[in-house]
């Protein structure tokens, strides 16, 4: 392996990483699971991070008393095995509401600059996760109506416990939404995965780390033929990130031409009118069918792809870019996404050959964290 591709390589992944000034932030005793001289995440003032925080939130997390009819948990629709994501192309409430959208990897979140797939003003963990709590379109854990219900149900001897080890500042008070919240958001930021072959390549200096076809789908991924690195790049694979030496603010919401669908109603082309991604949020037609560019680490096993799971494995996702967007020739999202006029121009075609193809893919699969996927810090209690 040339010395020089390592090095232009990690000269891409660490460029955001050794930026300007570090902001200041108060001593926390919490170990950050990262390799040596990457940057720490940022964590609200009022939340640090602490082990006990962690350990309680985990528990929140795989405990169905979170929802009101006791059938889901958070890990219900966030599975550790598919790097909390979950196999289904978009989710199911504990009611049976069909959500419109995949359920994301939670990987990395703590460095995520915006949460879900398409808002930018959403930034707090700790305000995301009332979505799924109390959200009542669709219904996820179906709180709303039910506060006091759900929370009696953490008045045991054992919880009380957890919450005093937790937050001993409160003294042993009433249990909180906002305590909950806080811990579970502590729990998604300990969800750390730097562990997978291509770091142990990139950051440990393990050329074997990695096999010679992911090697040349290295070289492809980073190749300003397929452009992928434009929009997943730096060390978690996408633009969408913030860590406590980052300045630069970017907007990285892109349309890749899944769709170019006709709206009967309002006789407009674009995304289906039941998600136009950014659009929705910020008003401005421009931004139809935007979307976040999500993580790609540990993407091997978070099948389906993309905000509806409306791609099913890694090699047509391939297909899906090398023809520069999805025409879909027949159903209800008949059009040609490959025409959208509001498409990235990073997403413009390629070709690939069948061993382009398998090196890619070879690629993707030096993401997956084995570690990270049977970690028993993350696992069920
Ligand atoms: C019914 C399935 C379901 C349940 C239950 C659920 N989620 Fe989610 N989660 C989703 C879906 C779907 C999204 C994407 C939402 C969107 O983009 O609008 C999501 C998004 C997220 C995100 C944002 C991830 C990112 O990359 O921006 C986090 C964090 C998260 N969920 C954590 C949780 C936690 C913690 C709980 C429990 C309190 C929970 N979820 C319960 C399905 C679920
Ligand atoms: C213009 C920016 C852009 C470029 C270039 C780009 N992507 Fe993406 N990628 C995105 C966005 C945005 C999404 C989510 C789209 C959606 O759900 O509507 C995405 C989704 C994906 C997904 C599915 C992720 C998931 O969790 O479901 C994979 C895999 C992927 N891209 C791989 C690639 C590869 C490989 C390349 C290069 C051939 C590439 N991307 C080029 C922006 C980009």
């Amino acid at each position: 392996m040339s010395k020089y591709l390592r090095f232009s390589v990690l000269f891409l992944l660490v460029i955001s990483v050794l930026s300007c000034s570090e902001i200041k932030k108060p001593p926390s005793s919490y170990q950050w699971p990262i390799i040596e001289g990457f940057p720490k995440p940022q964590v609200p003032a009022n939340n640090p991070m602490s082990l006990a925080k962690v350990t309680l939130g985990k528990q929140l997390f795989y405990d169905v008393n979170l929802s009101a009819n006791q059938t889901q948990a958070c890990a219900s629709c966030h599975i550790q095995e598919h790097a909390f994501a979950e196999p289904l192309p978009t989710s199911i409430g504990s009611t049976g509401h069909k959500h419109r959208r995949n359920s994301p990897a939670l990987v990395n979140i703590a460095y995520n600059k915006t949460l879900t797939w398409a808002h930018d003003g959403l930034t707090s963990i700790e305000q995301q996760l009332l979505l799924p709590m109390f959200s009542e379109n669709p219904v996820e854990l179906g709180i709303t109506n039910h506060e006091a219900t759900v929370l009696a149900r953490f008045n045991t001897a054992q919880y009380k416990a957890l919450f005093q080890q937790a937050f001993p500042e409160h003294n042993g008070q009433h249990i909180t939404y906002d305590l909950i919240t806080k811990a579970l958001a502590s729990f998604v930021r300990s969800l750390i995965s730097l562990q997978s072959p291509f770091d142990q390549y990139a950051y440990y200096n393990k050329d074997e780390a990695i096999s010679a076809s992911a090697l040349r789908g290295m070289t492809l991924f980073f190749s300003e033929k397929l452009e992928c690195h434009h929009c997943h790049g730096g060390f978690n694979f996408t633009q969408s990130t913030s860590h406590e030496k980052q300045l630069i603010d970017r907007r990285p919401f892109h349309n890749t031409g899944l769709y170019q669908t006709l709206d009967k109603v309002t006789g407009h082309l674009g995304y289906p009118s039941d998600d136009i991604g950014l659009a929705e949020i910020s008003t401005i037609t421009a931004d139809n069918g935007r979307f976040r560019a999500p993580t790609l680490r540990n993407i091997a096993v978070s099948a389906p792809y993309m905000h509806d799971g409306s791609i099913a494995t890694l090699a047509q996702v391939l297909d899906f870019y090398a023809a520069g967007g999805r025409h879909i020739t027949s159903g209800e999202h008949q059009g040609d996404g490959r025409l959208n006029s509001l498409k990235s121009p990073f997403i413009k075609g390629f070709s690939m050959s069948e061993q382009d193809k398998i090196d890619l893919i070879s690629f993707l699969h030096t993401l997956t964290d084995e570690a990270f996927l049977t970690n028993p810090e993350h696992a069920k209690p």
